[in-house]
């Protein structure tokens, strides 16, 4: 970018935050703000994904390195379109600052013909037999038995108290099928050649039982689950893993909009083991939320 060109962007932020998002404020009493340092405030940090002072010294608009100040510019014209909820937004930022607590996971995330809930103890016999289903369970390296199951269940409902999310129970009309969302890997990967990263991650998953496979319960449940993760836990990215083989988690994968990144030999399996390639897929929040309008309608307080 040439200085004449960086001097203009800066210029379009200037009038953006300064004059066109606060005159626009005046149409918008839903609006959380109105002032301009709030503006920029809250475009800058989902720009940089936490408080922008963290990786940009003051002054932003003259610092910011010009694809981010893009990003934030962006994001406003986004706001100003009405194709990006400003609620939203500065729910995240105040999060990443501490000014607002994360709100509890709500008990339950309805979809049109299924929901996602919270575990109960009377999901551990399906669950194990889903687990114990050598189709369920064709890309793992064995089905579990039904005490594997029992812990992996405990562990998997733990994780709404641990981190504020987790995977979810996916009901429908038959009852329990399976879950989908997010959590922390339990053991480190090798990603960092990938993505440069190795701790913060989380990951989304999904299994379902067969009878519940081809409706789109794991697509539309991983889209629930990510408004909520994106929206209300404000987290910037997510990513997914699966081995070579599994066709089906990958196409939920490309379906979610997530892109490839690479591939990975997954280090809990033996040398040779033909689930051992895996590729890794990764979503960043700004991408999904662009794109998808559930995670302003998860915020706004659905169901708990
Ligand atoms: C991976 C797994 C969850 C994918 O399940 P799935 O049934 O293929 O995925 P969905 O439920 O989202 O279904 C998607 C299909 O349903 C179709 N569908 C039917 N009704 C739909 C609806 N109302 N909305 C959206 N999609 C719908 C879609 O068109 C899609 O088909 P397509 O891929 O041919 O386009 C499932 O195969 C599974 O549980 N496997 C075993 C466990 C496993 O391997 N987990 C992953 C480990 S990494």
């Amino acid at each position: 970018m040439t200085a004449a060109e960086a001097e203009a962007q800066q210029r379009r932020w200037r009038a953006l935050v300064d004059e066109r998002l606060p005159a626009a404020a005046a149409a918008h009493p839903d609006w959380p703000v109105s002032r301009n340092h709030c503006f920029a405030r809250i475009l800058l940090d989902n720009a940089c994904g936490g408080p922008w002072r963290e990786s940009v010294a003051p002054p932003a608009w003259a610092n910011m390195p010009p694809e981010r100040l893009d990003l934030a510019l962006s994001l406003g014209e986004a706001v100003l379109a009405g194709r990006q909820d400003l609620a939203v937004l500065n729910h995240r930022s105040l999060v990443w600052r501490r000014k607002l607590r994360l709100p509890p996971a709500p008990l339950s995330l309805p979809g049109e013909d299924f929901s996602l809930r919270r575990w109960q103890l009377a999901d551990d016999e399906p669950f194990a037999a889903l687990c114990a289903d050598p189709e369920v369970m064709r890309f793992f390296p064995a089905p579990k038995t039904a005490r594997e199951s029992q812990t992996e269940a405990r562990a998997l409902a733990r994780r709404f108290d641990e981190d504020g999310f987790g995977p979810w129970v996916v009901e429908t009309a038959e009852g329990f099928s399976g879950f989908v969302g997010c959590w922390r890997p339990s053991r480190p990967l090798p990603l960092g050649p990938l993505i440069g990263q190795e701790t913060g991650l989380v990951e989304i998953g999904w299994r379902l039982a067969w009878p519940a496979w081809g409706r789109g319960f794991a697509v539309r449940g991983a889209r629930l689950a990510l408004a909520d993760v994106f929206s209300r836990c404000a987290l910037t990215e997510v990513v997914a893993y699966t081995a070579d083989l599994n066709a089906p988690s990958r196409r939920v994968m490309e379906r979610l909009g997530m892109s490839e990144v690479g591939g990975f030999d997954h280090p809990g399996l033996p040398e040779g083991h033909g689930l051992r390639p895996h590729r890794l897929y990764r979503l960043a929040a700004a991408d999904f939320m662009a794109a998808d309008a559930t995670a302003a309608n998860v915020l706004a307080g659905d169901p708990a």
